[in-house]
């Protein structure tokens, strides 16, 4: 039997829409309710306390909304919050996303793998755990990019002053002798077109949404919870709704209404 309900998605911000994108293409049947923290953006600086309180009152308003699964769009609320959010809601499917170190050191060939992400991911024991059990043969690199989620924000993706900021983070990595690179923040997957213009053509970019939309049709396949449902989609945000909608569709590819998150 189909489960109509819909799958909660939650981000800091825009980011998490290049994981919810990731979710239409391989899910189309499933509604889709999207939350942005516009009003907390950027998460990377903000301390774990926080960013857990944060994950505490947004999953429990998208439940409140019917949600059937969450998914938390975004590295650095991994980071801090799911640990908890598994305890609070044993029942509930819950996939998170980390930077994809392990694929990351199959594919580099020189041994120097860089990972872009903001300082939250990086400072994170998750984060520390994920090296010590996959990059224990390989040189890691982490970049903090403080500034680079603004830019994203605001719809900026390929301004003279996000190609500077972007070069400032980049250029000292492939200077190492870094082949692959991690996008280790669901913010930058949209300027994944820019860094191609930065990075010669044999440096791999490895991002993580297409695996976060596969593992969450595993878990919705195994527990027969998978739509057959004409999907719709909703947007919140915590910040100012009418600028989330004017990025949706750049980001999104269309257009839609965007209600206010009060919380
Ligand atoms: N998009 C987020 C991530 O994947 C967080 C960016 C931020 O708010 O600093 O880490």
């Amino acid at each position: 039997m189909a489960d109509n309900a819909p799958i909660g998605v939650f981000d800091s911000g825009v980011g998490g829409l290049s994981v919810l994108r990731e979710i239409r293409l391989r899910l189309p049947r499933e509604s889709l309710l999207y939350l942005a923290d516009s009003g907390h953006v950027p998460y990377g600086e903000k301390s774990p306390e926080f960013i857990r309180e944060r994950c505490r009152l947004i999953a429990a308003f998208l439940l409140g909304q019917g949600a059937k699964a969450l998914v938390l769009a975004c590295n650095t609320a991994t980071a801090a919050g799911i640990a908890e959010l598994r305890e609070r809601y044993p029942q509930i499917p819950l996939v998170g996303m980390e930077p994809a170190v392990k694929p990351a050191a199959r594919a580099t060939r020189s041994g120097v793998v860089g990972v872009l992400a903001t300082t939250g991911t990086l400072k994170s024991a998750r984060f520390a755990a994920l090296l010590d059990r996959f990059a224990s043969d390989v040189r890691v690199i982490t970049q903090p990019c403080p500034g680079l989620v603004e830019c994203i924000e605001a719809g900026d993706l390929s301004s003279p002053k996000t190609r500077a900021l972007l070069a400032t983070f980049v250029q000292p990595l492939l200077d190492q002798g870094c082949d692959t690179l991690i996008l280790g923040c669901t913010h930058y997957p949209f300027i994944k077109p820019l860094l191609a213009e930065m990075v010669p053509p044999a440096v791999t970019l490895v991002d993580t949404g297409a695996a976060v939309a596969r593992q969450l049709e595993t878990i919705l396949m195994e527990r027969n919870q998978l739509a057959g449902s004409e999907p719709g989609t909703r947007f919140w945000s915590s910040g100012e709704p009418h600028r989330l909608a004017q990025v949706l569709p750049l980001l999104w590819g269309e257009d839609a209404t965007v209600s206010y998150y009060p919380d």
